[in-house]
């Protein structure tokens, strides 16, 4: 059953910013625009390359590997559509970002 994980403070992530972020045993991308937080999984769906490493556009995050552009809130590829990565559902509560796994 999934459940509500605490991975990180509403201060460790600048507005504009990404991270990548181990919790468990997965690495997530954890995003804030404009004060809205999001979290896919960190690996492109192309060949691999390091989501949270990748500059927000928008709503979305563009791959810094090959330009793949994917959607925050639903992970869907803009350059390829009917791929995908994982999104995770985030919730904040006092300042905690929290990431429902
Ligand atoms: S690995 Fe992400 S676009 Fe190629």
């Amino acid at each position: 059953m999934a459940k509500l994980v605490t991975v990180a403070n509403v201060q460790d992530l600048a507005v504009g910013d990404g991270k990548v972020l181990q919790v468990r045993n997965l690495e997530i991308a954890l995003f804030n625009v404009d004060g809205a937080f999001y979290a896919l999984e960190n690996t492109c769906c192309h060949r691999g390359g390091p989501l949270g490493d990748g500059a927000i556009k928008g709503n979305s995050v563009t791959c810094p590997w090959h330009m793949w552009e994917f959607e925050l809130a639903t992970g869907a590829c803009v350059n390829s559509p009917g791929d995908r990565v994982r999104t995770y559902d985030v919730v904040v509560e006092d300042d905690q970002v929290k990431v429902r796994l």
